[in-house]
């Protein structure tokens, strides 16, 4: 039976499944893009949500970026730390606080194959949070090699 696990209440408004209904990507070094996301965040009964991130492109359809990690919670505590790895060759270890139905974490790790394409990231920022009819907003800000940190993505979820 899934059942949700008593350190995970303070998680428990980003359980579930969350599409897009506006996906936009800027950085610098790059042309603005949209794209759409399907996100899950599960609880299965243990202390952590198990969570995947699926793009696509709006026209062609193709897949584009793709995560899938862990969210685990300090039990007992508001403390949450973000392990995903991604399909472009990275993986980041992200720590941070849930409060109320904001979570902000930042990276205190990031590895990186060694054949990844370039830039290398050094820095990931995110902050979901509960917004008007209870979607779901995800902003994501991140540091390269050449850039400093600045804003890479914003989205708006609802749920399915
Ligand atoms: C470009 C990292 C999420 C789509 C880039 C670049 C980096 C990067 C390092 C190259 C920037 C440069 O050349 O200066 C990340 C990280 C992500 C993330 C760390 C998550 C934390 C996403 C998502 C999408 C996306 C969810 C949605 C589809 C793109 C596109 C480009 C790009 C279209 C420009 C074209 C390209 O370089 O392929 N991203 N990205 N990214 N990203 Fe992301």
């Amino acid at each position: 039976a899934k059942t949700v696990n008593d350190a995970v209440k303070p998680l428990c408004w980003l359980i579930g499944h969350w599409k897009s209904i506006k996906a936009e990507g800027i950085y610098p070094t790059i042309e603005p893009f949209t794209y759409c996301d399907e996100i899950v965040f599960e609880s299965i009964g243990q202390p952590l949500l198990n969570y995947t991130s699926k793009t696509w492109h709006p026209e062609k359809g193709n897949p584009m970026h793709f995560e899938s990690g862990f969210l685990r919670i300090n039990p007992g505590t508001n403390n949450v730390a973000f392990m995903i790895a991604h399909n472009f060759g990275v993986t980041s270890l992200e720590e941070g606080v849930v409060t109320g139905t904001t979570l902000k974490c930042k990276s205190t790790q990031i590895s990186r194959m060694s054949f990844a394409r370039d830039p290398p990231v050094l820095a990931i920022e995110r902050e979901f949070k509960l917004v008007e009819n209870g979607n779901l907003e995800i902003t994501v800000y991140m540091e390269t090699a050449k850039t400093a940190l600045t804003q890479h993505l914003k989205a708006v979820y609802e749920k399915m």
